[in-house]
């Protein structure tokens, strides 16, 4: 090529080249914006709430996530100590829409009214079978609900009976197996000054009562409400039988009045003190009673529920996980959440530092657990064998005129029998109104 010719030409290159340079110059800046831009993108927040108490047993494992978590940001909420409190405020914050909740922490019991109401995401393909089978059965069946996933177990529960092996060794008692045989050795240890009170039990008009009154009933062979038919067996003899024994407790001052008022935290308490030789209660007592401070650490045992001579015992499987709520606008920061409360480590950490009953089965042989709460295995057992309140939508409500009924029944308002009349009539009204309207 000639010279001229170059020159010629040099205009077209020169132009060219300026815009393939301010093109690049362009990129690099837009590149270096969204760096700047997402290095400082406000993190996702996160939002949920759980009983105080344990919000703040779950505060260092919040903070560990967050530390982790640089794009999310959780925020827990205190909420109160009931459970149908909790809730109580969970579902206004549903009805009245905007809730602020991308995650429910959840109760086993209030599964199939949130998923029926629509108010849950479905979680069934976010774990394969094999991540399932890691749960423990019951968790996770409570979790279901019309054959879809909606909560993913945190932590177990069931109901069991605590007693003070000291004061029965020292006397020559072996735990009681029957309703019978509690009484019976309440009634003697009271009489040899030994403790003030035999049984305490959660008699406050709450979901507690709902229940600690389920494994009464089981205990008895009678049911509340079978889940399938829809029956109610609530003043059935054997059901009326039950409510007679917890009658009975008081009556004979084998319990003091109070329990009629007492929930989980009033009863612990006052076992706490040294002053009854049996509590029936949550496995989350023992990590407190057997705190250094407490005067009976050391002092007392589990055992599974007693039953009726004939009858097996029954121990109510409470729980609680977590859900994403349909409204979240982040569902796969929720399910990050919920990934890590849920795994084995951060279970096993918090186990460890309270006594909680973990919902993965591979922790109840773990050494360092086993270590410090050698009854694991044996709560394993108990928590396996245990019976689920009925899974039914209209949970709350049936739950809700069950403590009223028994709680008049219990506190001499109503004779047991009307009481459990009135409350199997209610119930059977509640059930019929929805089984026509599914027709
Ligand atoms: C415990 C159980 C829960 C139950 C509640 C009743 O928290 O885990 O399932 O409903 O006690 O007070």
């Amino acid at each position: 090529m000639k010279v001229n010719q170059l020159i010629k030409l040099l205009p077209i290159n020169f132009f060219f080249i300026t815009r393939f340079l301010v093109l690049v110059i362009f990129c690099l800046l837009l590149t270096c914006l969204f760096i700047i831009q997402s290095s400082s993108a406000e993190p996702v927040k996160i939002t949920l709430m759980m009983q105080a108490l344990e919000a703040t047993q779950w505060e260092p494992f919040v903070k560990e996530f967050n530390d982790q978590h640089s794009d999310i940001e959780l925020e827990v909420i205190e909420g109160p100590n009931a459970t149908n409190q909790v809730e109580d405020l969970y579902t206004s914050s549903f009805l009245l829409g905007n809730s602020p909740y991308d995650l429910v922490f959840m109760d086993i019991v209030w599964v199939s009214k949130f998923a029926a109401a629509g108010w849950l995401r479905s979680l069934s393909d976010r774990l394969s079978k094999v991540d399932l089978a890691a749960f423990l059965e019951g968790d996770i069946n409570g979790g279901m609900y019309q054959g879809e996933l909606y909560r993913i177990p945190i932590r177990s529960d069931g109901g069991i009976l605590y007693y003070r092996s000291d004061l029965l060794e020292k006397n020559g008692y072996q735990p009681p197996n029957t309703f019978t045989e509690l009484i019976n050795i309440s009634h003697i240890l009271q009489e040899k000054k030994l403790a003030e009170w035999g049984y305490l039990w959660t008699g406050k008009q709450y979901e507690g009562l709902s229940a600690m009154f389920m494994e009464v009933l089981s205990g008895y062979g009678a049911f509340w409400i079978n889940p399938y038919t829809l029956e109610v067996g609530l003043d059935s003899t054997t059901a009326i039988e039950a409510v007679n024994f917890l009658r009975s407790t008081l009556d004979k001052k084998i319990s003091p009045m109070g329990v009629t008022t007492y929930a989980e935290e009033e009863v612990r308490r006052l076992f706490q003190t040294g002053n009854a030789v049996f509590m029936r209660n949550w496995p989350y007592a023992f990590g407190l009673l057997s705190d250094h401070s407490s005067p009976i650490k050391g002092k007392f045992k589990i055992k599974p529920m007693v039953h009726a001579n004939n009858y097996f015992s029954g121990s109510c499987l409470g729980g609680w996980g977590l859900g994403i709520t349909k409204n979240s606008q982040h569902p796969d920061a929720a399910w990050e959440v919920i990934k890590f409360f849920s795994s084995e480590e951060v279970q096993r950490r918090f186990v460890l530092a309270t006594g909680y009953v973990p919902s993965r089965r591979s922790l109840f042989n773990d050494s360092d657990i086993l270590t410090k709460f050698s009854y694991y295995p044996q709560l394993l057992n108990v928590i396996e064998n245990s019976i689920l309140r009925p899974p039914i939508p209209q949970y709350a409500q049936a739950s809700d005129i069950l403590q009223r009924y028994l709680s008049a029944a219990i506190t001499n308002q109503l004779r047991p029998e009307v009481a459990m009349e009135k409350a199997a009539a209610e119930t059977r009204y509640l059930l019929g109104k929805q089984k026509s309207n599914n027709d």
